[in-house]
């Protein structure tokens, strides 16, 4: 596969960066996942309009425009022979000496990279994915899209010995998120969500929700929701660039309503479906 770093289309195998590069010393960057459907960016101008806030967060100047971001993402994704991929971007604040403070000069590292879409199986939509629940150990800017994912590597390494797919956080007693995805209970027919602050990134797919939400006549709350109200949903969906939509049928060995996907899933799926299309 090709990939782009710092200007140039190379090989991904070719593709090196120098170790001083303050991403592999401090993880001090941040990063994208953009679905491609079709050979085009799904929700692009939310993903930019993220990628500026995380630039913005942690001071990096941006070092595009918007056209040239896209049409380097362009460019990588049009060497891929798949019609479906996700890209990953990855800026770091560059190469300096080491020392923790920003530099005073440092140009940024710029890497691009797309490979195909893997979605979840026909299999696990139907059954759903079995979660474990854990405290939220992460920092407390989680709305960053940082690359320093230490925390979250973590919270899929407790779900993987679980064989489950994620780990459902909780931070003194309240949902947060999943290690790598949104999380959001039905009760009664109505959809909740944790609030969008710092305790969470705020997923491009939070958006989308909401907006699939309001199409299909579903109410949604943003809200603080505690352990029992997600032990007691009547269903449990995640969301992310990579699993769409997706039915939790168990959290802790514990079935999550009825222990198969209902009927809120059924219709923002199909929504999603529609969206992409
Ligand atoms: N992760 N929360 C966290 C901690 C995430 O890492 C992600 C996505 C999300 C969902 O965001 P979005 O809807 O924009 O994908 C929420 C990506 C897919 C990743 O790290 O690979």
């Amino acid at each position: 596969p090709i990939v782009y770093l710092n200007g140039t289309l190379t090989p991904l195998s070719e593709a090196k960066i120098p170790v001083l590069d303050r991403g592999f010393i401090f993880g001090d960057g941040i990063y994208e996942v953009i679905p491609i459907y079709g050979r085009k960016l799904f929700r692009a101008e939310q993903h930019m309009a993220r990628l500026f806030r995380s630039l913005a967060a942690i001071g990096i100047t941006n070092p595009h425009t918007r056209a040239e971001w896209m049409a380097l993402i362009e460019q990588v994704v049009r060497e891929h022979p798949a019609d479906d991929q996700m890209v990953y971007l990855h800026i770091t604040r560059g190469v300096a000496k080491r020392a923790h403070a920003f530099p005073k000069e440092s140009t940024p590292t710029v890497f691009i990279m797309t490979n195909p879409i893997v979605l979840p199986s026909a299999a696990a939509r139907q059954s759903g994915v079995q979660c474990v629940s854990m405290e939220d150990k992460r920092w407390l800017h989680c709305e960053i899209k940082s690359i320093s994912l230490l925390g979250n590597v973590l919270a899929a390494q407790n779900a993987a010995e679980h064989d489950a797919v994620e780990s459902i956080q909780f931070r003194d007693g309240f949902l947060t998120e999943g290690s790598s995805s949104n999380v959001w209970i039905v009760k009664d027919g109505q959809l909740f969500g944790p609030p969008k602050d710092n305790l969470i990134l705020e997923g491009i797919r939070y958006g989308l929700i909401e907006e699939l939400c309001a199409a299909c006549g579903i109410t949604f709350s943003a809200c603080r929701i505690t352990h029992a109200e997600v032990f007691d949903a009547d269903e449990v969906l995640l969301t992310s660039a990579t699993k769409e939509v997706l039915p939790v049928s168990s959290i802790d060995g514990k079935p999550v309503g009825k222990g198969v996907p209902g009927p809120i899933y059924d219709k923002l799926y199909a929504a999603y479906q529609e969206a992409k299309a």
